[in-house]
């Protein structure tokens, strides 16, 4: 086929050899902290200052952290491939973008964004935010990490949807498919007949669905299978 349209959902596992933690793998960021406690609304109502400080450590790591040749690999994808491609990530980290993606679809959000409670102002989040933090536009002291927490609905999703219909390849690369509803798009990329590969160093709990699997590390798989795509 000349020139597939092309979708790509990415997960923590494309992040993890530049040094960020997944979240369900042996010592995961989930063995660590609660979901409920730092990643819910209701976490975050109940104790505002234990989720400001979870999401300022990871946007220290995330600020200092490096892309690996997998960001990089679909930073040139992006460039080369003359179809579409979509880059949906699950990550608020900004490696696609330092990598040199652009048009990153954060159906997550972004460690990098803050977010107004009160009026969905969104702004550049510093370093270090703090609890109570008055938003630029409305001035109510209800900044919070633009984060799409559990039981949020994730951004971006008609977009995503439009993109899945149209797909001749989908790929997930690095996400381990337990949480919806990412882990349900490779249904939708076969419903249309879409191609799908996994690439991922185990096997996800979606793994059965998709036709191909490249198994391994991101470093390694993506940028032959982006070499394979822009060769054909
Ligand atoms: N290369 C490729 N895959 C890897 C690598 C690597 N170097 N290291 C780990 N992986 C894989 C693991 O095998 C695992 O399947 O990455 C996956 C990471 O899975 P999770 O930790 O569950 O991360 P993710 O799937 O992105 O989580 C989805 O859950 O907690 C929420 O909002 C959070 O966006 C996150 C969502």
């Amino acid at each position: 086929m000349t020139h597939p349209s092309i979708v790509i959902l990415t997960g923590a596992g494309i992040s993890a050899e530049s040094g960020l933690g997944t979240f369900r793998d042996e010592g995961g960021l989930w063995a660590q902290h609660r979901i409920e406690d730092v990643a819910t609304p209701e976490g975050f109502a109940r104790n505002p200052s234990l989720v400001v400080e979870f999401y300022n450590t990871r946007r220290a790591q995330a600020h200092d952290a490096v892309p690996n040749a997998g960001h990089t690999a679909l930073a040139r994808l992006q460039r080369e491939h003359k179809g579409e491609v979509l880059l949906v990530t699950q990550n608020v980290d900004g490696l696609h973008e330092k990598a040199g993606s652009t048009d990153v679809v954060h159906m997550h959000g972004a460690l990098n964004s803050a977010l107004c409670s009160t009026c969905d102002h969104r702004w550049a989040a510093p370093l270090e935010m703090q609890v109570g933090e008055a938003c630029p536009n409305c001035a109510a002291p209800t900044a919070r990490p633009d984060i799409v927490w559990f039981g949020e609905m994730p951004y971006h999703m008609d977009r995503i949807e439009a993109a899945l219909m149209q797909a001749d390849i989908f790929v997930a690369i690095g996400t381990s498919g337990n949480v919806y509803p990412a882990a349900g798009f490779v249904q939708m990329a076969r419903h249309v007949g879409a191609h799908t590969v996994e690439m991922n160093l185990d096997p996800s709990e979606t793994v059965a669905l998709f036709e191909d699997t490249r198994p391994g590390k991101a470093s390694i798989t993506v940028p032959a299978w982006v070499d394979d795509i822009l060769d054909s």
